[in-house]
């Protein structure tokens, strides 16, 4: 079998420490570089004026009115991160999720107030339902169904609200069938031709998202998300539902954790080459917070070789809740 190395480079002609003696031949060879350009800051709008509440579980992170949620993104933007992903916190839940849709939805203020005030910064708006219904779920429920082509429906009327508004990009997040497809046709029928969607193409009914719930208040109040989120055991089902999603139209395709997943998006960079997002959850943030805090691990030393590890295994962009505390290092 034919090897990479020349069989005369072994010990002693050949010393791998050579090239990790100094800090400049380290950076030298260095292979992979963390860049402010990949990543995607997460934000949580809530209605009122004047609002900012830190999410118990992820110190750093808050649910900030609109107004609130400008000022954050000056920052956000001034730190020379180019990009932020909305998560709505609606006034009222009902059992179709009804302020998902509405165009004075907490959403469609935040993006409106956005593209006037930082128009630079690019926006992108996550598209689901479980922020905004009752009993927490990514769609209608039927009985102890959720049910899949209608929920679509009101995902489609979603996204669509969100670009009219002036997203840039849209996310749907709820991993049901067919809503790439559905999204991308009424956009283009809405004259939003150029508008991409970052797909979570696989999206893993992960334990990770625990504090998310808790910023989003969107824990389900009965059952769970397995009927639609992917089994943690299955990698070649991933392939699949990455593949779907680029032929029914995603411009961006996302894996969702990104560090118990790392093998998913290696895999899915490798066989799409596609533009591919790892998305950094709440929970990954949470557990190197709390060790952080309590003195077990350097915090900044662990989140940038996470960050390193997920562009490693093939990330372009990175959704995290470090951004700000990594965009300051870099
Ligand atoms: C669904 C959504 C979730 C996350 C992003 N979009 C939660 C879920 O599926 O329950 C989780 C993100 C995180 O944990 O940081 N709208």
């Amino acid at each position: 079998m034919e090897t990479a190395f020349a069989t005369t480079a072994t010990f002693p002609d050949r010393r791998m420490r050579r090239l990790r003696m100094t800090a400049t031949l380290r950076s030298m060879v260095r292979e992979t570089s963390l860049s402010k350009d990949d990543f995607i800051y997460p934000l949580f709008a809530v209605p009122g004026r004047n609002f900012r509440r830190e999410v118990p579980s992820m110190p750093g992170v808050f649910q900030l009115s609109v107004d609130e949620l400008v000022r954050e993104c000056t920052e956000v933007h001034s730190l020379g991160i180019p990009a932020v992903i909305l998560f709505g916190i609606p006034e009222h839940k009902d059992e179709f999720g009804s302020e998902a849709y509405s165009d004075n939805g907490v959403i469609q203020e935040a993006v409106r107030a956005l593209k006037r005030e930082i128009p630079e910064l690019l926006v992108i708006t996550d598209v689901c339902l479980c922020e905004y219904t009752s009993h927490g779920h990514c769609g209608i429920v039927r009985g102890d169904e959720i049910v899949n082509d209608e929920s679509v429906e009101l995902l489609v009327r979603e996204a669509v609200s969100h670009a009219a508004a002036g997203a840039d990009i849209v996310a749907p997040s709820d991993m049901f069938d067919g809503r790439v497809k559905a999204i991308r046709s009424a956009l283009d029928e809405n004259g939003f031709t150029n508008l991409p969607i970052m797909s979570y193409a696989a999206k893993y009914a992960s334990g990770f998202y625990g504090p998310f719930r808790d910023a989003a208040e969107s824990t389900p109040k009965f059952g769970d998300r397995r009927s639609h989120q992917m089994d943690p055991a299955n990698a070649d089902e991933a392939v699949r539902e990455v593949e779907l999603d680029i032929l029914e139209g995603a411009d961006i395709v996302m894996v969702k954790p990104a560090l118990p997943y790392l093998d998913i998006i290696r895999r899915v960079k490798d066989t799409f080459h596609m533009p591919t997002a790892g998305y950094n959850v709440s929970g990954e943030y949470s557990m190197i917070k709390a060790a952080g805090r309590n003195g077990w691990i350097d915090e900044q030393r662990v989140m940038m070789e996470v960050l390193t590890s997920i562009k490693r295994a093939g990330a372009d962009l990175i959704l995290t809740y470090f951004a700000k505390d990594a965009a300051r290092l870099l």
